[in-house]
């Protein structure tokens, strides 16, 4: 897959934003032709504040879904557990950069896998950051919320940070996806996409109304105003 360069955007709503104790019913009523990836937050507890799930849950709730899995891990040491999220053949794993000392050596793991390698960066980080090391991954996560929990506030500086890093890729003709995570609805993503973003996470505002089916429709609409 290319980047979309405006003519396509992806969107990855977030299953912890709805009830995940009976996804595996709910996730057969996703429609595959609308949802293009389910993004899938691994929380653990040390990284971020908060605990979520795991390679088990992942791999019995691939057995109810066709649509590819957009796996965003939030944890410490992303390294010491890559080997079972490849496992799961997903379309992306993304660790933090914050989370380990040698992004590239675990990029280049999981793209040996052919599996998207994704970085992401939380909004302490600089997007500068990661400019190095742009070449060994094949997506950046820009998070617009600190990572954590759904529900929050979009952080409008988030939309110079993608612009920033957009500027640079295309400057260097990189291809490289640019995700962002965190707060997105129907108000800001249009701006979201303008600013340079290929795949939209969408949490609170696909699950909310309880149809994630016409939410992420209408989602989408906006998305290419
Ligand atoms: C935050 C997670 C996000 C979150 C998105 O730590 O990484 O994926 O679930 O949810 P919303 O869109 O509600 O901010
Ligand atoms: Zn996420």
């Amino acid at each position: 897959m290319t980047s979309n360069k405006g003519a396509r955007v992806l969107l990855s709503p977030s299953i912890i934003a709805a009830d995940l104790s009976t996804m595996g019913d709910s996730v057969k009523k996703i429609d595959p032709s609308i949802i293009d990836l389910l993004h899938i937050d691994v929380m653990d507890g040390r990284f971020v504040p908060n605990l979520t799930i795991g390679p088990g849950y992942i791999k019995n709730l691939k057995t109810h879904t066709e649509i590819p899995l957009d796996i965003h891990l939030m944890i410490e040491k992303p390294g010491d557990s890559i080997k079972e999220y490849i496992d799961l053949n997903p379309w992306a794993i993304t660790f933090h950069y914050e989370s380990t000392r040698f992004s590239p050596r675990l990029l280049k793991v999981i793209r040996d896998s052919s599996i998207k390698a994704g970085l992401a960066v939380v909004p302490s980080t600089p997007v500068e950051s990661v400019f190095d090391i742009l070449p060994y991954m094949d997506m950046v996560l820009v998070m617009s919320v600190d990572p954590g929990f759904y529900g929050q506030p979009f952080m409008e500086n988030s939309l110079s940070r993608i612009r920033r890093l957009r500027d640079f890729t295309k400057a260097e003709g990189l291809d490289v996806l640019i995700q962002v995570d965190g707060g997105i609805n129907a108000e800001n993503i249009a701006k979201v996409v303008s600013a340079g973003a290929d795949v939209i996470v969408a949490g609170n505002s696909a699950f909310r109304g309880g149809d994630p089916n016409s939410s992420v429709k209408e989602l989408k609409k906006l998305a290419l105003l």
